[in-house]
Parts: C-alpha cells; sequence; structure tokens
C-alpha cells in the first residue's frame, strides 16, 4: 500500500492548478444514465473515485471514451471523458461496487427515471458516520416511487415513471437533491423540491441537465422547480473547479507561509472559508482566474469555526482548518454540525505533538509552538490531506499510511506540492 512521506519546514511558492471538482464529477458522470445520447465532460479530474464511477457506470452499459481513446490516461491532470448510455443492460447496483463508493448509490435516481425501476444496495462510502438514506428513501416515495428494503437492497420501482410532487427536506442532503433532481428531470408533470442543498455542485448538475434539455429552476436557492420532460439529448459540460481542493491548498499555504497562486479556481466557490482564513491572518486575494494565498512572517491568529452547509464553512475543509489550528497563536474550537463522527484526524495529528481535546462535536485546539514528524494514518479522505498540512509544518519526516484515501479524492497532491517547493514523495509498495 503506497504512502506518503514528507519533510516539512519549506515555505509554498508558485502556482498550483485545480482540478475539476470530484463531487460534480460524480453526479455529472451518473447524470450520463438519463439519455441514450452522449454526454461529454471536461475537466473530469483523474481520480480512483472517478475510476471506480466508471466501472459502476459501465455495469450498467454505459460507454465510455477518454479524449475520444477507450483507455485510461495516466498523463495530464483533467480530463474530457464522453458517456454513452445507449442500452441500460442492468438495473441492479451490486453491493460489491455501492459500498466502495456512497456516490454510487445515486444511480437510483436516473435509473428509475429512465427504466421505471431500481435495485440499487445500501451504500458504504467513508467512515464518517451513520450516514442514512432516509431522505433519499422518503423523497423518491413523494415522487410516487414504490420502494421496499430487502437483504441489505432497496428496491425502487416506478412503472409509470416519476410523478408530479413536493418533497420538503427536513435536513439538507446534497446526495439527496442531486437524486430528486436527475429523477424529476424526467417526471410526468411539474417537481418541488423545499430546504434543497444549495451546494455549487448542485448547481453545476441543473446546468448540465438543463444543457441535457431539463427544465430546473431555482438551483442554488433551498426551492428548486422541475418541470419534467420527456426524454433528455446528449450535452458538452465543463466541471467545475473543485473548492476543497481550493481550500486545502490555501490552507496549506497558511500552514507553510510562502506565496501561490491557486489557478482555474474561484473564490466565490468558498467564501466563507476564504474569510475564516484571512481571519487568521493569512493574505487572500481573487485573481481574474485563480486566488492569491500569502503567508509571510507573521503567526497565524486562532479562530473558532462551525461547519454548515453551503454557503456556510464546509464539513470537508474541517480537518485541513483543524490541522492549521493546532499552530495558532492561542485557543481556537472547531465545531462539527453535518456528521457526527467525523473527528478520526484528531488522533492522529495528536501524534504529530498537537494539543487538541474532543467534547461531544466541539474541538479545542490549543496552538503549539512545534509539530513534530511521525508515522500516521488517513483514516478518510479529508482527515488524510489534514496530515498532510501538518506534515508541511512539521519538524523532520512525516510519513502517511494508507494513502488510497489521499488517491480518491487529490489529483496529483504531491506533484503539485513538490512544484511549490515542498519536499513530499509518494513510496510505493
Ligand atoms: C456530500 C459530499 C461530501 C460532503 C457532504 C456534506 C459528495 C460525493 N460528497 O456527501 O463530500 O461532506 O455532501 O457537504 O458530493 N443524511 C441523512 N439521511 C439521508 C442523507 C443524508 O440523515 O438520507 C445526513 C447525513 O448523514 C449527513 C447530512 O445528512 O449528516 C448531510 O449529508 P449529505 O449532504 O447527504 O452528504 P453526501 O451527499 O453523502
Amino acid at each position: 500500500m503506497d504512502r506518503i512521506r514528507i519533510v516539512g519546514g519549506n515555505r509554498l511558492n508558485g502556482v498550483i492548478p485545480i482540478s475539476g471538482a470530484k463531487n460534480a464529477a460524480l453526479p455529472l458522470m451518473i447524470a450520463s444514465l438519463l439519455t441514450d445520447d452522449t454526454l461529454t465532460l471536461e475537466n473530469v479530474p483523474h481520480l480512483a473515485d472517478v475510476e471506480q464511477l466508471i466501472r459502476i457506470l459501465s455495469n450498467h452499459g454505459v460507454d465510455y471514451s477518454v479524449n475520444g481513446r477507450r483507455q485510461r490516461q495516466d498523463s495530464g491532470y483533467s480530463r474530457t471523458i464522453h458517456f454513452t448510455a445507449r442500452d441500460i443492460v442492468d438495473t441492479t447496483a451490486p453491493y460489491e461496487l455501492v459500498s466502495k463508493m456512497r456516490a454510487s448509490f445515486w444511480v437510483i435516481g436516473p435509473l428509475l427515471a429512465r427504466m421505471g425501476e431500481a435495485r440499487v444496495s445500501l451504500p458504504g462510502g467513508c467512515a464518517i458516520g451513520t450516514r442514512p438514506v432516509d431522505l433519499f428513501i422518503d423523497g423518491l416515495k413523494a415522487l410516487g416511487v414504490d420502494i421496499d428494503i430487502e437483504g441489505g437492497y432497496i428496491n425502487a420501482r416506478a412503472p409509470k415513471g416519476i410523478q408530479a410532487g413536493r418533497y420538503d427536506f427536513p435536513k439538507q442532503s446534497v446526495g439527496a437533491t442531486h437524486v430528486l433532481m436527475m429523477a424529476a428531470s424526467l417526471a410526468n408533470g411539474a417537481v418541488e423540491i423545499h430546504n434543497a442543498a444549495r451546494e455549487p455542485e448542485v448547481t453545476d448538475l441543473a446546468d448540465c441537465l438543463n444543457a441535457m434539455g431539463a427544465c430546473i429552476s431555482g438551483a442554488g436557492t433551498s426551492t428548486i422547480l422541475i418541470e419534467g420532460v420527456s426524454a433528455l439529448s446528449g450535452a458538452r459540460h465543463r466541471v467545475l473547479p473543485d473548492r476543497i481542493e481550493t481550500g486545502t491548498y490555501a490552507m496549506a499555504v497558511a500552514m507553510a507561509g510562502g506565496d501561490v497562486v491557486l489557478e482555474d479556481t474561484s473564490a466565490s466557490l468558498l467564501d466563507a472559508a476564504l474569510d475564516t482564513l484571512r481571519s487568521t491572518g493569512t493574505e487572500v486575494t481573487p485573481t481574474n482566474s485563480g486566488i492569491h494565498v500569502r503567508r509571510n512572517g507573521a503567526g497565524l491568529e486562532p479562530v473558532d469555526v462551525t461547519t454548515d452547509p453551503f454557503p456556510g464553512f464546509p464539513t470537508d475543509l474541517q480537518a485541513q482548518f483543524m490541522a492549521l489550528m493546532t499552530r495558532a497563536n492561542g485557543t481556537s474550537r472547531v465545531t462539527e454540525t453535518i456528521f457526527e463522527n467525523r473527528f478520526m484526524h484528531v488522533q492522529e495529528l495528536a501524534r504529530l505533538g498537537a494539543d487538541i481535546a474532543l467534547s461531544g462535536q466541539t474541538a479545542t485546539i490549543t496552538g503549539v509552538d512545534t509539530l513534530k514528524g511521525a508515522q500516521v494514518m488517513a483514516t478518510d479522505l479529508r482527515a488524510s490531506v489534514s496530515l498532510v498540512i501538518a506534515a508541511l509544518a512539521a519538524e523532520g519526516e512525516t510519513v502517511v499510511n494508507r494513502v488510497y484515501h489521499l488517491d480518491r479524492g487529490f489529483e496529483r497532491l504531491e506533484e503539485k506540492l513538490t512544484r511549490c517547493g515542498a519536499t513530499v514523495e509518494r513510496l510505493s509498495s
């Protein structure tokens, strides 16, 4: 299993290109199931999760080609991929595939809308809490879908198609909003979704579905209105920049010190996180094509954060920000409100010398003068990158084990950091 070795202490200087967003690419790829025409996605990041979803979609009958070639391309950053679901050959998403990645559960929406049935295994994914699927089930039922659960599978049927209806989310869910939007695109009538997730990835999916001929308005607000159409066509769509990768590298620069331009991204995707970063004393300036991040000399101010759905501070940057606060000049508090068990990085950060006390959903972090390199273990996608950030400022050598978590969500991390002067290398085994 690969490991990553980091020797801390170098400042970061240069340019980091930001990839297409994993969390947008996954639902966009799944949307290809809605049409027998070709959906072309540009700026698809080269990540383990994308490769896994390609395998899952292939199982349903989706043909794909990468930049015109039917093979994996191992060089270059984000790619253009063509997806064609001419015939859906299987409406079952089996346990062996869905358990590896929670987002693959989302195929339930398009399969139901196009084929009138889906049999989908209950999901697995990151170990960050129980992550139930009740909102998906209730939302689909509100659109006339019959659902029963048996032997770890959801059997869903909509023999007369997705019906007009309304669903009020009792709690915001990104994934369930994606699924209802995809299913409702082919509904027999109008669908209203209230208290919808407002994440930029929801807006990106709606933009793509509209380019395919759907009739969706209000994405990015709490109320989404969808006028069902009888069929969708192909389209060409560019995946939006990864706001979590953007925020992660911004925090890496804040941690290591230095002067870096994050290219091909947009500050408007992560205002709350960037404002928080400014409060730490880091200079953050939007540019025409990205964000300029700079921290020289002065220490980091402690800042309290609470995670919230968009436009709040994202849960997917919580671990990275906590890593940053381990070196602040004072005490800060980080409160997690989205997932109930998203603190696995705390004990690993402690191995590097961090001083963090956990109480319920709040971590109290007392900044220390020095972190010291150690062997640490990546436990989930975002937690693993928080260890990399801490290691950049730690004395000596840190080895992050189980980096397959990193490969799920960060394209060429070691290369992007090395080009800016960090000492980071992959140890293959
Ligand atoms: C997506 C992101 C993930 C991010 C999360 C929150 C992708 C691939 N993943 O995950 O990186 O951390 O949004 O921004 O885009 N919930 C229920 N019942 C449900 C569904 C969700 O209770 O049926 C709960 C979850 O357990 C969680 C909260 O709702 O506590 C938010 O989850 P949700 O927005 O659905 O997260 P994902 O879409 O899985």
